[in-house]
């Protein structure tokens, strides 16, 4: 890992990625890019990679998991052993399966479960390349996929995080600012602004929590823009009809 730079935002008030303040990081993203799956997505956020299959719903194995009234959700986040510094262990840590519980937990208030009883909706994420923020861009990937795949929604879901930098709110922490800044606090919320997973890590005033919550509810609404934008010119494409014979 690289040396901590004396200073992780200039004078001028950049970012040493020359972001200001309330930017997130270029986001890029391709919908149905696996064909065996029912739903997925391609997602790049600053140097993050992150891959998602969406499978369902679909009869729930071992069928003691089956609920009678409801689907299931399930969420796996996976990171690739290449997508880091130092190799990721395969398998789960305690770190994925954390990340990959509050991940279902941030989707379960807009899935609509009730419509297939017995049934399971299976999200797979994996992380290619992470750069700080794997978690969030993750659940931007997956509320696509979950589009994608036609899985009944109340709305997207939409994740960014915010974080201390020397001292200073910022939006969407890159890997340099989250090593070495003074706290991260990821968010994801629906498309009304209802929160559906918040965490912290580090230290933080209420205040600065309430002015990175502002940041975090901008950022969120640009993404949301983003998302919506990508669906609709997958789903507006015009089906060409066959020509007329003559
Ligand atoms: O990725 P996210 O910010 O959601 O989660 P984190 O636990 O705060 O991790 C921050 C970053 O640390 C990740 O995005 C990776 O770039 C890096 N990391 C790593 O290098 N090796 C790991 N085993 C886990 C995370």
């Amino acid at each position: 890992m690289s040396d901590k730079p004396e200073k992780l935002i200039t004078d001028d008030g950049l970012r040493l990625d020359g972001r200001r303040a309330d930017e997130i990081r270029p986001m890029k993203i391709e919908v149905g890019v696996l064909s065996r799956a029912d739903g997925s997505c391609y997602l790049e956020w600053g140097k993050n990679k992150i891959l998602v299959g969406v499978f369902g719903p679909r009869e729930a194995h071992p069928r003691r998991s089956q609920r009678a009234d409801n689907a299931v959700i399930r969420y796996r986040y996976n990171m690739a052993s290449f997508s880091v510094e130092d190799r990721a262990r395969p398998g789960p840590s305690r770190r994925s399966i954390e990340i990959s519980k509050v991940s279902r937990e941030a989707f379960e208030p807009v899935i609509m479960t009730e419509l297939f009883p017995k049934t399971a909706i299976d999200i797979f994420v994996e992380v290619l390349q992470a750069d700080a923020g794997t978690r969030t861009a993750a659940i931007n990937a997956s509320s696509i996929a979950l589009a994608d795949a036609g899985i009944p929604m109340k709305g997207l879901i939409t994740s960014c995080a915010f974080g201390k930098v020397d001292g200073q709110i910022v939006l969407d922490l890159n890997k340099e600012e989250d090593n070495y800044g003074e706290a991260d606090f990821p968010v994801a919320m629906t498309q009304d602004g209802d929160i559906t997973l918040l965490q912290m890590d580090g230290h933080l005033t209420p205040e600065e929590i309430k002015k990175g919550l502002e940041l975090v509810k901008k950022g969120c609404k640009e993404i949301l823009e983003i998302q919506r934008a990508v669906l609709r010119k997958k789903f507006e494409t015009p089906v060409e009809e066959p020509e007329e014979e003559t």
